[in-house]
């Protein structure tokens, strides 16, 4: 709801800035095994990962 974080880490534009985005997207689509992050590939493509990405990075929502 904020995109600081919590359980996961902060996903603001100033934390995601230095991470390259196919990663994250990667991280999106796919989850992290073993950490609580989960994938997302069943309700998304992953051109759709990418947009979330790109938004992110960009601040999104306003
Ligand atoms: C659509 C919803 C979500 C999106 C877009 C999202 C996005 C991301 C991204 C981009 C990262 C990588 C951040 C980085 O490397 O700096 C991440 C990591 C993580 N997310 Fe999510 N996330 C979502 C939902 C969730 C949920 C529901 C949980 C847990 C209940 C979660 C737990 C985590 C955790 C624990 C990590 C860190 C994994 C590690 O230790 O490497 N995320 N998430």
């Amino acid at each position: 709801m904020t995109l600081k974080g919590g359980l996961g880490p902060p996903l603001l534009p100033d934390n995601l800035a230095e991470k390259p985005a196919e990663g994250l997207a990667a991280t999106i689509y796919y989850g992290r095994p073993g950490t609580p992050m989960p994938p997302w590939k069943q309700f998304m493509s992953e051109n759709e990962a990418d947009w979330i990405v790109q938004k992110l990075m960009t601040a999104f929502p306003e």
